[in-house]
């Protein structure tokens, strides 16, 4: 079974398993084609986790987030006043961080597929060397991001037909990105950190105020990393570790509402979306003082993760009353309005279980299209805390933890995650899921967890029912667009909270799928709320 954002990249990754490919084989195909088809967010030039369960039992997180380059330094996005320059860490060259998707999905098939890499290459090779139909959400995601990527014209180069953005249905070919798989096929991963991408790249950014050097691509690692887990009642919850943030901040919520009984409180009341969003503003709290790469810092995640330490955060909650942010500054809730992450589920007949996150940050990362390589730079450079205090494109304020340094990967909230339960002595995959969303993923991985584990739900119910996110700072709930009853509004409103209404796009677009042992199936479910499928062989 494969759940993910878009048609074509799922039917690719299906048949793959279907030609005995395993889960892993499968991801890297479906990785490599949402770069040519779904361009808003698979990528080559971005980064990210994947989360593997083997079919032994082993779980494994790849970790290929994006690095600094080597020039990258704490007040590079800064003017000589100390504020921080706009747009700078958004839309320039500036703004990427050394790619780590293709070492990430080299090692992920070196580790635990079984094709090789020109194998699984061939999808994207052949879909951008031949074209594909633009989909619906292709055509969305161009007309919400005109403005600022249409600036750039190497996309207007790519992106474009004539001289309007591609519609549904337009065939789009892309020559320069075919050229540019076709010499991974060859060259393998080093052919993209060493060789003729690898200068190629390098010379684009020297010409364009860019800092990747070729030294910074061949000094690229991915990292192999034991997964976050914790307990939920009797379910084992393995999620990212940092880098990212999104592992921590879920542990930690679900630390805290455990004592509680959700159930008698109620999907969706205001009693229940009181809890759960004081205990994520609990979270996010400890994100902006405390996450951050932990090759650079010290990350006290024993501490953070502590069941005790959970019921200690809780100590101040008021079922009646909304604990302030302390020292609340205004946050910038108008730049919620992206979507483009994306994540895929998969889960093989043997038992190999995936959990993919991977992005280029924003919708089209920078919109920068790399000079004759035809992939977008991402500007992940923007989820540093480019100062303290000062919010990013989500919202997100972070302190010296989350500083800009040489070689350091910026704090992510992506959270590809994995439920197993306990059957006997083996713990086993019993719900695969994950979202892009920005710092609203780990809060919509909760919602949908706690609508299975607590509510009883159905798969596609539990990941399209309404969803709301509280992430500390700004002060306030944010509630999606139409989900909620005006009296649940008004008692909230009543205990101290502020709350925003937001599009749907913001709340994420959940790829899932559950195992049921007893009947023996695999359901797979993808968000209402996007454009992708659910699709089993
Ligand atoms: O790593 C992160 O947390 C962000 N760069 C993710 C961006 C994202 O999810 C965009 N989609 N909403």
């Amino acid at each position: 079974m494969v759940a993910g954002p878009a048609r074509i990249a799922v039917e690719e990754a299906v048949s793959v398993l279907r030609q005995g490919g395993n889960a892993v084989d499968a991801a890297v195909t479906m990785a490599f084609v949402l770069a040519v088809t779904h361009p808003q967010a698979g990528n080559l030039g971005g980064g990210g986790y994947m989360l593997i369960r083997s079919a032994s039992g082993d779980l494994t997180v790849i970790d290929y987030r994006e690095t600094a380059p080597a020039a990258a330094s704490r007040d590079m996005f800064l003017d000589e006043k100390g504020d921080v320059i706009p747009r700078l860490s958004l839309d320039t060259h500036r703004a990427a961080g050394v790619p780590g998707t293709v070492a990430g999905m080299a090692l992920a098939l070196e580790t635990h597929g079984t094709r090789s890499f020109a194998t699984v290459l061939s999808p994207a090779i052949r879909l951008a060397r031949e074209g594909f139909r633009a989909d619906r959400g292709l055509e969305e995601a161009l007309d919400s991001e005109l403005e600022r990527v249409a600036k750039s014209a190497s996309f207007r180069r790519s992106f474009f037909k004539g001289t309007a953005p591609l519609r549904e249905g337009d065939l789009l070919v892309q020559e320069d990105l075919a050229r540019t798989l076709e010499t991974l096929s060859y060259g393998g991963p080093a052919a993209f950190y060493k060789g003729r991408i690898a200068r190629d790249l390098a010379a684009d950014m020297k010409a364009n105020g860019g800092l990747i050097t070729a030294e910074d691509l061949a000094s690229y690692k991915p990292i192999v990393r034991a997964p976050l887990t914790g307990a939920y009642r009797s379910f084992h919850v393995v999620s990212a570790p940092p880098s990212s943030s999104g592992g921590a901040i879920l542990l930690q919520i679900l630390n805290m509402l455990e004592p509680f009984d959700l159930r008698l409180l109620g999907h969706n009341s205001s009693a229940y979306i009181h809890l759960v969003s004081e205990a994520m503003k609990r979270a996010f709290a400890d994100r902006s003082r405390w996450l951050g790469d932990p090759e650079f810092i010290q990350v006290p995640l024993k501490g953070l993760l502590a069941r005790d330490y959970g019921a200690s955060l809780m100590k101040g909650f008021d079922p009646d009353r909304a604990t302030p942010a302390s020292g609340a500054g205004p946050g910038d809730p108008t730049r919620f309005e992206k979507d483009q992450t994306t994540h895929f589920s998969i889960v093989d007949a043997g038992g190999m279980v995936v959990s993919n996150t991977y992005t280029l940050n924003d919708s089209f990362g920078s919109g920068i299209v790399a000079s004759g390589l035809g992939f977008l730079l991402n500007n992940e450079m923007d989820d540093f805390s480019l100062k303290p205090g000062v919010p990013n494109l989500y919202g997100l304020v972070g302190s010296e933890a989350n500083s800009v340094a040489a070689g350091k990967r910026m704090l992510s909230s992506m959270a590809p995650t994995i439920v197993l339960r306990q059957e006997g002595s083996r713990a086993l995959p019993f719900l695969v899921l994950g979202t892009p969303g920005g710092s609203g993923i780990p809060t919509a991985v909760l919602q949908v967890l706690l609508n299975i584990l607590e509510f009883d739900m159905e798969l596609q119910e539990a990941v399209d029912a309404p969803r709301f996110h509280h992430q500390w700072l700004p002060d306030q709930i944010r509630l999606e667009a139409g989900g909620f009853a005006a009296d649940v509004q008004e008692a909230l409103r009543k205990r101290g909270h502020s709350l925003a209404q937001k599009d749907s796009r913001v709340t994420g677009d959940v790829q899932a799928i559950l195992v049921d042992r007893k009947a023996q199936w695999l359901f797979g479910a993808s968000d209402a709320r996007g454009h992708g499928v659910a699709r089993g062989h």
